[in-house]
């Protein structure tokens, strides 16, 4: 590697995206230190809010510009950097900027989680700690026990989100933190344990940043959290106060909820009805899956399995952060030694391709993501003899992370799909028989939900409030998982025979589909759609509308369930 892509590689590591000093300086303007105030700074990289931190204490001391940067860092700043070359550039703009580097007792650099300061608490936390950056491979098994769970939620292992969790402990009762933080933070579901932290224990803002810097182009805001040690009853949210009880309408504890949206969380989620899943990730495409033209494959592989060794040495390197437990190991060396051997499949290329039609016993359809709305017909197989049976042995011999198979309870059931990645839902029908792939998540009936359902909910998932209410409250990131789906209020407000109507309406859509004519968004029977879901108050819908799963299979769907006081 270059060492240009190199210390790039290492900068996306880090997370390290800096501050610029204009930025941190207007962050750390307006804050109330006093000369006994105790700031951390817990990933201070070039130390842009290091130095905007020193302008606002300097004048409140007197003495020598040297003596007072002394007290500075002997009383009131502290902070931790990783990368000892930032670090040393921070060190350097110092000198520069004063002629002289203080003593710095309570700077260090080392990993955050490596420093153990159990006796301080602060006054003000203050910084931008990496986002999605890679957390110690020695320390992640452990920094999960400590940091992994909160209130009941878990946390995910990710450096933002530990780096939040040990600065909420480090900050005192009355204390205030102020971190720069993607957007995202505001409604994906890996960080609605942070939210509830938050809103459990002080009052929160955040604020849009209008320009972070040319580096990235990533919506970033300020979040202002002020520990209090008491639930807040709403978060203000960039300008709007957001009642606490509507975030918690939201499956996610969405802070993006507003009031026009929060009456669509007032019933029951698709989560209600449908259960969603992601797909497997194959490991090897090139190897199992084939390209369907005009209703035929081309096989180039032939699929032998054999008895492969079992040695320590492979066991160790396809170990997730190659670690593997003493007692693992000694079973490991046991059954090398006896020679023992797990089968494992070779793919071998054929001399001569195979040219095969389709449907064919060997193949079954694979639900690869697509654009796609409504229906479409598969683009891909995937080779599927004696159930999946190489695929399955490729993916138990590869690397730790392929052990799993995404979605195995569901394959071949119908349901509905759409693209992981994307502005918007692009959901179709899934007809039985499908193998899934990570690319495309599903959702499929729960028992005794009428099969009907899956239309109705099909032709809310393509209307354009469905996609709003899923890319401002659920989820405004690219990625709309299965939870995100699960999350999304089913549209409880339609009554009985509207919902007969669009039922109908949608089952005559996949048919059209499915006789190849194509549709998109501007065609009017799916912009139809929105009407036919237009949210009506109603209250008795509302009031009649079973929200449990287990109380649903016991009702006829269809039928108003008999008036109760
Ligand atoms: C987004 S940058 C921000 C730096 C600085 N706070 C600023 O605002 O300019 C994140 C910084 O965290 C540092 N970092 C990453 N992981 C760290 C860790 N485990 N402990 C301490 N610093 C870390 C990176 O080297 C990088 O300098």
């Amino acid at each position: 590697m270059s060492i240009a892509k190199n210390q790039r590689a290492i900068k996306r590591q880090l997370g390290q995206f800096l501050t610029p000093e204009v930025l941190a300086k207007r962050l750390v303007a307006a804050l109330p230190f006093t000369v006994e105030s105790k700031v951390l700074e817990p990933s201070f990289g070039e130390g842009a809010f290091l130095l905007a931190l020193i302008d606002r204490f300097l004048p409140l001391y007197s003495g020598s510009e040297k003596e007072r940067l002394t007290q500075i860092f002997e009383r009131n700043l502290y902070g931790i950097e990783i990368d000892p070359t930032v670090f040393e550039v921070f060190l350097q703009t110092l000198q520069k900027r004063y002629g002289f580097v203080p003593p710095m007792p309570h700077l260090h650099a080392m990993d955050f989680f490596r420093w153990h300061e159990y006796n301080l608490q602060f006054d003000f936390i203050i910084g931008n700690p990496p986002f999605g950056g890679t957390l110690d491979a020695e320390l992640q098994d452990g920094l999960d026990k400590v940091y992994g769970w909160r209130y009941g939620e878990k946390i995910k292992k990710e450096t933002y989100s530990f780096f939040l969790v040990k600065c909420h402990d480090l900050l005192k009762t009355g204390g205030k933190l102020r971190f720069i933080c993607s957007d995202t933070f505001l409604t994906i579901k890996t960080m609605r344990g942070l939210r509830k932290m938050l809103m459990l224990n002080g009052t929160v803002e955040t604020n849009e940043i209008d320009f972070f810097s040319e580096e990235t182009k990533h919506p970033m805001l300020t979040l202002d959290y002020a520990k209090t040690a008491m639930p807040t009853d709403a978060v203000q949210i960039n300008g709007q106060t957001i009642p606490r009880s509507e975030v918690e309408k939201t499956g996610n504890l969405s802070w993006c909820i507003s009031s026009d949206l929060s009456r669509y969380f007032d019933g029951a989620v698709l989560g209600d009805y449908m259960v969603a899943s992601s797909g497997m990730t194959v490991g090897r495409n090139e190897w199992f899956l084939r390209e369907i033209r005009d209703g035929n494959i081309e096989e180039s592989y032939s699929f032998e399995f054999f008895d492969d060794p079992i040695t320590l040495g492979n066991e160790i390197s396809r170990a997730r952060l190659g670690k593997i437990s003493p007692q693992t190991r000694a079973k490991i060396v046991e059954k090398e030694a006896s020679g023992e051997t797990r089968r494992n499949v070779n793919v071998v290329p054929r001399d001569m391709p195979l040219r095969l039609n389709l449907p064919h016993a060997d193949y079954c359809p694979y639900n690869k993501g697509s654009n796609e709305i409504v229906f479409a017909s598969p683009t891909h197989v995937i080779y599927w003899k004696d159930e999946g049976d190489a695929v399955y042995t490729y993916k138990k011999n590869g690397n730790w992370y392929l052990h799993g198979v995404g979605g195995k309870p569901f394959f071949k059931r119908s349901g509905i799909t759409w693209q992981l990645i994307a502005p918007r839902l692009y959901t179709r029908f899934l007809p039985e028989g499908y193998i899934l792939d990570s690319g495309a998540p599903c959702a499929f009936l729960l028992p005794g939900i009428d099969e009907r359902e899956l239309f109705f909910i099909l032709g809310w998932s393509l209307t354009e409030q469905c996609s709003h209410i899923l890319k401002t409250v659920i989820n405004h990131t690219r990625n709309i998982q299965s939870k995100d789906f699960e999350r999304l209020p089913y549209p409880f407000w339609v009554s009985e025979e509207r919902k007969r109507e669009i039922i109908s309406h949608v089952e005559s859509l996949i048919s059209q589909a499915k006789s190849g004519r194509k549709f998109d968004f501007r065609s009017p029977e799916i912009s139809l759609l929105d009407s036919l879901f237009e949210y009506v108050a109603n209250t008795e819908a509302f009031l009649y509308r079973p929200k449990r799963a287990s109380e649903l299979s016991q009702l006829a769907l269809f039928e108003r369930p008999a008036q109760t006081k």
